[in-house]
């Protein structure tokens, strides 16, 4: 098969977490006879020192022209860095933002597993962490808070910041489809998680899923206020299987998730339209203060190729692959230092790359 996949490196440890992954890939193309093109675009900081904006139309259509796109991560320092004396629109963030929204990205997949070999790392109680977990996040990526409407106004001299939250019922039922379909694919439960006791967008939500969960006999739905799931999944995470939400919670709630596996060096995230073409990425983000130390973790970016193979390409058994090199080279003791624990063995981000590429 050939493999026409764009790459944005990135800011931060992005360049590095991203060579890596594609060494896997290139493993994985030698292996099952597999021809793959890449193309590097700018975007974020990176395309802002170059182009003065954080994400420009060529690379647009360059990702367009892609069967998928890899990405590190994007952004710097936001209290130190230059990049963050441009206006917002300008910013790092507003390149991702805006790639999403053009790519109609609006289904953001983020599992959080709490790997058994890595059970050590998680925050909780022994009692809820050898429970384990294995959750999907799946987030509304394209609407609600983030692309609203906002202005910030003064008036009778008293400044004044707004930002609007509106959802259709089309936006809400797209995402809900997708998350019912993945529910399906797994343990088929759906925990649908807004705010419905304040918000009219949070009833909407809840109706629509309502209405779409009819389509879905099979799938238990529940019902959950976003401040209650806060305190659910650090209470007894292994109760979710899907979580359904909107953008900014979903976002809050990531996060969350990501922390309570204690290791997010390891997750992977996967963001979908509605055909087969999705832009993957580490559940991370470019964490500048390691940039160039080479000991960053590639695996969260190593698995969202993985992602990548199984959901832009349909390549289960090279996906599989991946996700076994993953288990083999913690198996085998192998860990970056965000991940380092007892007597296990200390690499970093090249080595962990090789090793990985070894496994497949
Ligand atoms: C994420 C990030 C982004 C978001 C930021 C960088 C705009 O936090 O992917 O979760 O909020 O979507
Ligand atoms: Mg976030």
């Amino acid at each position: 098969m050939n493999l026409n996949i764009v790459c944005i490196p990135g800011d931060g440890i992005g360049p590095e977490i991203v060579r890596e992954a594609k060494k896997v890939l290139d493993a994985v193309a030698k292996k099952y006879g597999h021809v793959i093109t890449y193309k590097d675009i700018l975007m974020g900081g990176a395309s802002i020192d170059v182009h003065g904006v954080p994400l420009t139309d060529e690379a647009i259509a360059d990702a367009k022209a892609a069967d998928a796109v890899l990405m590190g991560s994007i952004g710097g320092n936001t209290s130190t860095s230059p990049w963050y004396q441009l206006e917002p629109k300008l910013r790092p963030e507003a390149g991702l933002l805006a790639i999403r929204k053009a790519l109609n990205l609006f289904a953001n997949l983020r599992p959080a597993v709490l790997y058994e070999e890595l059970a050590g790392a998680c925050p909780l109680k022994e009692e809820i962490s050898t429970a384990g977990f294995d959750m999907m996040i799946m987030r509304e990526l394209t609407g609600g808070l983030y692309f609203g409407e906002r202005k910030t106004v003064e008036e009778n001299g008293v400044r004044k910041a707004i930002d609007t939250l509106t959802y259709d019922e089309n936006e809400i039922r797209r995402i809900a489809i997708k998350g019912f379909d993945i529910a399906m694919k797994r343990k088929k439960k759906v925990t649908s998680v807004d705010k419905a006791n304040v918000l009219d967008s949070s009833r909407l939500w809840r109706t629509v899923v309502n209405e779409v969960a009819k389509d879905y006999p099979e799938v238990t739905v529940e019902h959950m206020l976003v401040d209650n799931c806060a305190m659910q999944l650090v209470k007894d995470p292994a109760q979710f299987d899907v979580i359904l939400t909107e953008n900014m919670f979903g976002d809050i709630l990531s996060d969350e998730a990501s922390m309570v596996t204690g290791s997010i060096g390891m997750l992977a995230s996967a963001s979908l339209n509605d055909s087969k073409f999705g832009l993957y990425e580490p559940s991370h983000g470019s964490a500048p203060d390691i940039a160039g130390k080479d000991i960053a973790n590639p695996i969260a970016t190593v698995l969202s190729a993985s992602m990548m193979l199984r959901y832009s390409f349909d390549l289960d058994r090279e996906a599989d692959a991946i996700d076994a090199a993953v288990k083999q080279v913690l198996e085998d003791g192998y860990r970056t230092i965000d991940i380092m624990s007892g007597n296990s063995i200390q690499v970093g981000c090249t080595q962990m790359g090789d090793l990985l590429a070894e496994r497949i």
